[in-house]
């Protein structure tokens, strides 16, 4: 059976109901991941879990070191990763409450350290990226998003900013023309890393605000962290769901 992991971001840097059976305190040749890997049992099935931001949530997104935190994961066996990752709606259908299960993505991130291929190296590799996210994860997200109630989209281009601002109404402008339907801060490198290692690789974006100019009220973290509050029980039922298969 597949062994899954799941990153936790904001709002999920623990996951309730699972029972831990090891707390893997890795190192990598990138350096430390976030938090230790916690191994366990969720839903009747072995399970991998990673706090992105670190337990407490402390680790900014353009501080995150995704390298290791991906290399962490394959070397405790991951086999295949479910990312959930709070976005701002930029399309009018992602309101604060939706979810997305993007099937594409733009990096708008710098400075980054975005690639394991550089260095050292015997050859150049260029890894095909065309479609970030993979299928039958993404199709796993929908159903169980579709069996749980949770209003959602089964489609979406993820922008991915720099942070840790929030976006200007004129970036967010732009990422529209461009055909972003959601933003945030942490899908890239995070996916592109998990294609370098062949680890199939989805996400599940909860919204959690209107992006810049979406509202004429200014974003507040407290508006935030109560979508958040609201969203991650739902969070946690479909991700059971998709690991009791
Ligand atoms: N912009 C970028 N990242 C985010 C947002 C946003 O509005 N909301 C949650 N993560």
């Amino acid at each position: 059976m597949t062994v899954y992991a799941i990153i936790g971001g904001t709002g999920l840097t623990q996951l309730d109901g699972l029972t831990i059976t090891a707390a893997l305190n890795l190192d990598t040749p990138y350096g430390a991941p976030s938090a230790p890997v916690l191994r366990g049992e969720y839903a009747g099935r072995e399970v991998l879990f990673l706090a992105r931001h670190g337990h407490p949530h402390r680790i900014p997104p353009h501080q995150v070191n995704y390298r290791a935190n991906l290399w962490a994961l394959k070397a405790a066996g991951a086999q295949a990763i479910v990312a959930v990752n709070a976005v701002g709606g930029i399309h009018e259908a992602m309101g604060t409450g939706h979810f997305c299960v993007p099937h594409q993505a733009i990096d708008y991130t710098s400075g980054r350290a975005h690639t394991f291929y550089e260095g050292e190296l015997e050859h150049v590799t260029h890894v095909d990226f065309s479609h970030p996210y993979d299928a039958k994860l993404r199709e796993m997200l929908c159903a169980a998003l579709a069996s749980e109630g949770c209003a959602h989209s089964t489609h979406g281009i993820y922008g991915c900013t720099q942070g840790p601002r929030l976006e200007t109404v004129a970036e967010i402008a732009r990422m529209e023309r461009d055909g972003c339907d959601i933003v945030g801060m942490t899908g890239m490198p995070e996916a592109v890393l998990a294609r370098e290692l062949a680890l199939p690789y989805a996400c599940l974006a909860l919204v959690v605000n209107p992006a810049a100019g979406k509202t004429t009220a200014l974003i507040t973290m407290a508006e935030i962290e109560r979508a958040l509050d609201e969203g991650m029980g739902k969070v946690k039922s479909v991700l059971a769901r998709v690991l009791a298969g």
